[in-house]
């Protein structure tokens, strides 16, 4: 029954600044404490949290430090991953308890009882490119994933990387996709029943390619506009931020996605919700 299933919350872009810098006018850390109250208000049993990169606006070790407080009194475990505005040096500076590989990336595994959380490090470099904000695996990390697949064993793999390895037909931010997403999608496809959760599009959407199920989610802070023709990947919406929830099910994963800071007084009184 899926009123059973374990839970994840999952956030992404959260893009914390330094103190007083606003992004299109919004605190981005004001709004992630929105997001973040909003699901532990309703989900403070879920197994854990995990912040799917782009933590920062620009990587630097005060942004992080602005950061760390408000993950402080989680009930859960937080798993942090690395996005294109991260720098690894400086995340890893602050959050110095978060797993590292033997080659120095941000990725980890975590194993529920019917599920294998994995989290992958897509930041390219160093040297980190300047002005281009594209991802890259590279051999060593898609080695490390075929490893974290192999050892699945029965558990269904849950994939989580920041940058999608796929067209969205947002352009502007098509150029700025991992670019060896093709071999991480053929990866993908050995293993059925794996689910990829994305960020960095700053939009919700849902697909499947190559028989691989995906799904991608908004910001806590800005908001990527649906615009197929534009090729500025900076243009950005003040809509509501989002969490997602994950309910992991026997047989696999569903998927929500939900809006706070719209009548938010409203959302935690189930008394309030209207009829209609
Ligand atoms: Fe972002």
């Amino acid at each position: 029954m899926i009123g059973d299933a374990k839970k994840l919350i999952i956030m992404t872009d959260i893009h914390i600044t330094d103190e007083g810098e606003k992004i299109i006018g919004l605190d981005p850390l004001e709004r992630f404490c929105l997001a973040r109250d909003a699901a532990l208000d309703r989900h403070s049993d879920a197994e854990a949290m995990i912040l799917m990169g782009d933590l920062t606006h620009h990587g630097r070790v005060s942004q992080y430090e602005r950061l760390a407080p408000a993950l402080a009194d989680i009930p859960m475990h937080v798993i942090k991953m690395i996005g294109n505005h991260d720098r690894r040096e400086a995340f890893v500076e602050v959050f110095s308890d978060t797993p590292v590989t033997s080659d120095g990336h941000v990725q980890q595994i975590v194993d529920l009882s019917s599920h294998r959380i994995i989290t992958l490090d897509t930041l390219d470099g160093p040297p980190y490119p300047q002005w281009h904000h594209a991802g890259m695996l590279g051999p060593q990390r898609l080695a490390w994933l075929k490893d974290a697949l192999e050892g699945a064993g029965s558990r269904i793999p849950l994939v989580f990387a920041h940058h999608p390895p796929f067209d969205t037909g947002i352009i502007g931010m098509d150029y700025i996709k991992l670019k060896d997403g093709e071999d991480l999608l053929a990866l993908l496809a050995q293993y059925p029943n794996t689910h990829l959760f994305c960020g960095h599009v700053h939009r919700t959407i849902s697909g499947s390619l190559k028989g691989v199920a995906w799904s991608m989610l908004k910001s806590t802070c800005h908001h990527g506009p649906l615009e197929l023709e534009k090729i500025d990947p900076t243009l950005s919406l003040d809509e509501p931020g989002s969490y997602g929830l994950a309910l992991l099910t026997e047989n696999g994963v569903v998927f929500h996605s939900e809006d706070v800071g719209i009548g938010s007084d409203v959302q935690s009184d189930l008394h309030s919700m209207a009829k209609h």
